[in-house]
């Protein structure tokens, strides 16, 4: 009965997956594009505006490669691992190429700003190179590579964010979807590459976020997720002498600066009906504000997701991570003070430069602590180019890397076990998603801490989109088990 696992080695395991999201009518479009995403949900996040850009272009997409006019791989390059995959994923594409060489291939994402144009050396059949600012010239770059030239755009940019282009919707199940609110990052983690591959942070302009997520639940979608590499430190001026300087829900809001709990409390006025929900906050600057915005809304979900990364304050210094265990506690602490119950979960990284076992036994410890639902856990994987690979030595040698990830894994399967175990006989509001992959008689939801439940369908005639009340009976350590009440 597991619809997602809670607990995973989270090693780009929401990769691939191609989509025919509109019409497919073979005569309706001269050429087809077939995409894939690997990586964070930022990635699958812009194929969506890629996929708006090309078919404004007359590209039609298509799900299976093979009759695909143009391929793109959208790449990340956070660990070795998800680079390794997409070398992979490209030398299947190469068979392909010999026997209908028009096919061009392209590369957008993260590993193509990491390469640029070493890529083309290294990877002959890739025809495009796109970095993630870079989207907009997909046109002129495919235009070019028509014509027999390589393609290249990895300029990265102080001011995109994409506001003005309506997304659509890649493999959508019609009721939850990624907003993206800012891009870029300028946190500098030391093991981190995102700084170097997705740039400077910017701020999506406030008018088109709301008018995105109004568009979205006018369409029958129920759920946003607001998308950041550090939400927290969402920061815009509206301009006052805009023309349209109305905001849906608040037409009365004076210009002045859009903070995130500022922003998390106008999409949520759109509709009690839209639940809200947001991705990734830094421990360092998530608000009280932000905490009492989320208490004060029923509509925004009471989950966070707060990455640890180490729960040894020596670590988290070379990690430059601007906090302490301490500052994290008592971060934990009041979340729990101002919305009791909230769900909470994180990512943790396994041997990190010089980490000692008393390191080791910190993040442990901290776990236990934070008793997160759930965690995204990682060994250590060096970065070119990062502040830590320039600085530290990458000496924890792989198998002690992979024997602590083994036990931070365990340690985070009990703690999803005893979370779930704590909701038997609670009653749950559950937005339905879809139907359970495991059983057409039952349907698959998620709770507002982001507890995915699965109940029987019965003589109901609910469908996905709407919210009923389910009653915890089972679990197991991914899934809670119900009936509609
Ligand atoms: N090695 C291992 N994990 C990493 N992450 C980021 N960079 C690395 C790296 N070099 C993890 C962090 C981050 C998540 C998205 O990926 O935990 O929060
Ligand atoms: Fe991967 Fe980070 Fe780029 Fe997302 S932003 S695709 S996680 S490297």
């Amino acid at each position: 009965m597991f619809e997602v696992a809670t607990t995973k080695v989270h090693d780009e395991a929401r990769q691939g997956e191609a989509y025919a999201p509109f019409d497919n009518d073979p005569n309706l479009y001269q050429r087809r594009f077939y995409i894939e995403s690997y990586g964070c949900q930022m990635n699958f996040s812009d194929s969506e505006i890629v996929a708006s850009i090309l078919s404004a272009e007359g590209f039609g997409a298509t799900r299976n490669f093979e009759e695909a006019d143009l391929i793109l791989l959208n790449t990340c390059s956070i660990r070795e691992k998800a680079e390794q995959t997409v070398r992979k994923r490209l030398t299947e594409f190469r068979k392909l190429k010999k026997g209908r060489p028009s096919t061009l291939i392209g590369v957008l994402g993260c590993m193509a700003e990491r390469l640029k144009s070493k890529f083309l050396e290294e990877e002959k059949l890739v025809d495009i190179v796109v970095g993630p600012d870079a989207y907009r010239t997909l046109p002129q770059l495919i235009a070019e590579a028509d014509g027999g030239q390589k393609g290249v755009n990895v300029l990265l940019s102080r001011d995109e964010t994409y506001a003005d282009i309506s997304p659509i919707r890649l493999n959508s199940n019609g009721i939850t979807a990624f907003v993206s609110i800012m891009r870029g990052c300028n946190n500098m983690c030391s093991f981190c590459v995102v700084p170097f591959t997705r740039g400077r942070e910017r701020s999506r302009n406030v008018q088109s976020i709301l008018k995105e997520c109004q568009d979205l639940f006018d369409a029958g979608y129920k759920e946003v997720t607001l998308l950041g590499q550090n939400v927290d430190s969402y920061y815009f001026v509206p301009d006052e002498t805009a023309v349209d300087n109305t905001i849906p829900g608040d037409p009365a809001i004076k210009p002045g600066v859009v903070n995130f709990a500022r922003l998390l409390e106008l999409v949520a006025l759109i509709s009690p009906d839209l639940r809200v929900r947001f991705s990734t906050s830094h421990p360092k600057d998530i608000t009280d504000e932000v905490l009492h915005t989320m208490a004060k809304y029923e509509n925004i979900c009471k989950y966070i997701h707060l990455p640890l990364q180490s729960g040894s304050t020596r670590m988290l210094q070379l990690m430059n991570r601007s906090y302490t265990r301490e500052w994290y506690m008592s971060k934990v602490e009041r979340i729990r003070e101002i919305l009791p119950g909230c769900g909470i979960s994180s990512d943790i990284i396994a041997g990190f430069c010089t980490e000692t076992e008393e390191d080791h036994r910190d993040t442990l410890d901290m776990m236990e602590f934070a008793r997160y639902d759930m965690s995204y856990m990682f060994f250590y994987s060096e970065r070119p180019g990062t502040l830590a690979q320039r600085r530290y030595e990458d000496d924890i040698p792989l198998e002690i890397k992979k024997r602590r990830l083994q036990e931070i894994v365990e340690v985070q399967n009990r703690l999803s076990l005893e979370s779930n175990l704590k909701d038997l006989g609670k009653t749950f509001k559950v937005l339905i998603e879809a139907e359970s992959k495991k059983s057409k008689e039952h349907w698959m939801g998620r709770s507002g801490e982001n507890k995915v439940i699965v109940f029987p369908k019965g003589s109901s005639n609910y469908k996905p989109g709407d919210y009923v009340h389910v009653k915890v009976s089972e679990c197991t350590q991914a899934t809670l088990l119900g009936e509609l009440v």
